[in-house]
């Protein structure tokens, strides 16, 4: 496919077939881990040569990758970027080679949109006001102020910035709701956990924890747990993701709400790299179905979740 006559780039090859190279976030969560076999066994499936790589949530890996690619001439690159700014440059190596790029899961705040063929993921904005929404919701029968900590993703990250504003623009219309903390926990269990019992010892009074993943949530939980209190009762709980493991928690009780955001990409992903290295046009903005879940639906929903 990026063969060594110097046909590769974006003409594709000489035997028509595909070669991507992918640069992974890491594998910071569940999430990931289920997003890294979709991509894998999608690629498989259709027949693409997958190059794939772990940046360990590090901008300077993906940076240094995608160069690689670019000099290994693969015919597409993809990636989901760890933060959203710093793009530009490497982009326009990229597009300078011929190259089309996808972005998948994430997007980057560059101006110039062309740098990139499209942006195949969730809307998280949306997810974040998803959150708020069951918050308001659930608390619409009381008065009292409700005091809320936040647990951030990876500082910088798309998901981090648009889950923290969706829930910050709902909430925001009834002055009740008060964020007292909010904190990166980087989308780790192990961060979520020692986060949350920095929160606790600060604050005597949390009624509600958002954490933007269900690893930092399940941390969280052993922190509560730990400082004697019953999670989900005395401290309410909304994460984001519906993962496995969080939805074990959600059917317990442990977790009150959790918003969908959906890993299961890497069919789309290979769908569209195939459109794009035959010059064909594909939309700007692939957006992902997602839906919510309550403790009585992860309930039905459990026995047939796949990651
Ligand atoms: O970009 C998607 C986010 O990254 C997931 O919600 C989180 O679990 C992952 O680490």
């Amino acid at each position: 496919s990026c063969g060594s006559g110097g046909s590769g780039g974006a003409s594709g090859s000489d035997d028509g077939s595909i070669t991507m190279g992918f640069s992974q976030v890491g594998a910071e969560s569940g999430w990931r881990t289920a997003n890294t076999k979709s991509v894998q066994e999608a690629a498989k499936e259709s027949g693409i040569t997958l190059k794939f790589s772990d940046a360990q949530q590090k901008q300077e890996n993906q940076i240094k990758a995608i160069r690689s690619y670019i000099q290994q001439k693969v015919d597409v690159i993809a990636f989901s970027p760890v933060v959203e700014s710093g793009w530009d440059t490497v982009l326009k190596e990229a597009r300078d080679a011929k190259i089309p790029v996808i972005l998948t899961d994430r997007a980057v705040d560059s101006k110039d949109t062309a740098l990139y063929k499209t942006f195949l993921g969730s809307d998280f904005v949306e997810e974040g006001r998803k959150a708020g929404q069951w918050l308001v919701q659930s608390f619409n029968n009381s008065t009292d102020p409700v005091n809320i900590v936040e647990l951030q993703g990876t500082t910088g990250s798309a998901p981090a910035n648009d889950r923290k504003a969706g829930f910050a623009e709902v909430i925001g219309a009834d002055p009740k709701f008060k964020v007292i903390a909010s904190q990166t926990g980087d989308f780790t269990r192990a961060k979520g956990k020692e986060v949350m019992e920095a929160f606790l010892k600060s604050n005597p009074d949390i009624d509600v924890l958002y954490a933007h993943n269900d690893d930092m949530g399940l941390g969280a939980i052993e922190a509560i747990e730990g400082a004697g209190k019953v999670p989900g009762k005395d401290i309410k709980i909304i994460t984001v993701d519906a993962v496995k493991d969080g939805m074990q928690a959600l059917a317990d009780g442990k977790i009150n709400y959790i918003v969908e955001c959906s890993p299961l990409l890497g069919p789309q992903l290979m769908d569209l790299a195939k459109k794009v290295v035959k010059g064909e046009t594909v939309p700007a903005r692939v957006v992902t179905e997602e839906t919510t879940f309550t403790q009585e639906q992860a309930k039905t929903a459990l026995p047939n979740r796949k990651y």
